[in-house]
């Protein structure tokens, strides 16, 4: 049997070697817990602020911005619920979008259960959020705008600095959930104008379980965990230094990479979309065609569900438009806010090449999902 051929780069992506090679000195011989003072101590404290400094760089923030958490889901959580707890005296109005991960919508959704408000800016047919409507919904009593930099799902990247300095401007910290643009775009908190970012290890040649908060210096934010004084007070609990010094050296990987990265990127995707149009009349993209993760084809093919497409292929291994809930499909959040209708959210199959990507592998992708597509059709 073949190997199967990888198309999910968006939901996580392999550990780099260079990034094992760097982890491993850290798994193996320097244990010490960074906290201590003496010598064993030391390194890993060296290690873990190497790669604060490395992760600080690749976003242009300073090295003391930088807040390692257990993941994006944690960073997101401690931007919402940190800055709301901070500055709820002052207001406890909030604002997010229509298409956020779950990992910002859910602790919205636990505030506004607290007694919270909470705007859900809607986006257009491409996912975009239009700064006409964040304009509007900003009030004396907004404490935090969050939306996300690049979609998951489809790919749509925001019009960040815009909105950021639509909120920044009325004095409202700007939290954007970067964890899927790190490594694909550039990525600069000072052109983008945000006060908090979120970034995630694996989804850039990291290992699972770690990611990161940028705090811009002096925006209000409080635990939301407590215990020993780790990260600035931010991030209680004994360093994960091997992780830590991965994200760093996939960090600097991302740092290299990134003058080059989003043409390859965009050439195979694109020849992966111009592969599968031709021969599929009716094939459509989710997502905007330009403002788009360079690495995304988020696409509906006619007349099938996308997850019979992929189960028709027995290579691809990538995601569907849908979450399936006791046998039934359920149209994705994502696509429902841009306004897709049932029929063609259903025939959605999101393709998310990586680095690692080879030409090879896209034509064969674009065979065996053309190969499943006719064979599904005829029998409908
Ligand atoms: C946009 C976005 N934010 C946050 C996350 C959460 O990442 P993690 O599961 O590593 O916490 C993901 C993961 O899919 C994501 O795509």
């Amino acid at each position: 049997m073949s190997p199967p051929l990888y198309l999910d780069y968006n939901a996580t992506t392999p550990v780099a070697p260079a990034v094992v090679e760097a982890i491993e000195p850290y798994l193996r011989e320097h244990f010490g817990n960074p906290s201590s003072s003496h010598v064993l101590g030391r390194r890993t404290h060296e290690a873990v602020e190497q790669a604060r400094a490395r992760v600080a760089s690749l976003i242009g923030a300073r090295v003391g911005e930088v807040v390692f958490t257990g993941c994006a889901t944690e960073a997101n959580n401690l931007a919402i619920l940190g800055v709301s707890r901070a500055l709820q005296a002052r207001g406890r109005h909030l604002i997010t979008s229509a298409v956020e991960h779950p990992s910002v919508s859910q602790p919205t959704a636990h505030l506004r259960a607290e007694g919270w408000e909470v705007t859900v800016l809607g986006v257009d047919a491409y996912g975009r959020v239009s700064p006409e409507a964040l304009a509007a919904a900003l009030r004396e009593d907004t404490v935090l705008v969050s939306v996300m930099h690049g979609n998951n799902e489809v790919g749509t990247v925001q019009p960040i600095a815009e909105l950021a300095a639509l909120a920044r401007r009325r004095g409202v910290p700007f939290h954007t959930d970067a964890a899927q643009t790190l490594g694909k775009i550039p990525v600069d908190v000072q052109a983008l104008g945000v006060d908090l970012l979120t970034l995630a290890g694996h989804k850039f040649y990291a290992p699972k379980g770690i990611g990161a908060l940028f705090v811009r210096e002096g925006t209000p934010i409080a635990p939301v965990l407590f215990g020993a004084g780790h990260e600035h007070g931010l991030r209680p609990g004994t360093e994960n230094v091997p992780h830590i010094v991965g994200l760093g050296a996939a960090a600097s990987l991302a740092q290299e990479r990134l003058p080059t990265i989003a043409e390859r990127l965009c050439e195979r995707r694109d020849a992966l979309h111009r592969q599968l149009a031709e021969a599929i009349p009716g094939l459509v993209l989710n997502g905007h065609p330009q403002e788009r993760l360079p690495n995304t084809l988020n696409l509906s093919f006619p007349g099938v569900s996308g997850r019979e497409l992929l189960a028709g292929t027995g290579s691809v291994a990538a995601s569907v438009g849908s979450a399936c809930h006791e046998e039934t499909d359920v149209v994705s959040g994502v696509l429902g806010a841009m306004g897709v209708e049932a029929e063609r959210a259903l025939g959605a199959v999101r393709l998310s090449i990586g680095e690692p990507t080879r030409d090879q592998e896209i034509h064969r992708a674009a065979d065996d999902l053309v190969a499943a597509w006719q064979a599904l059709s005829s029998h409908a």
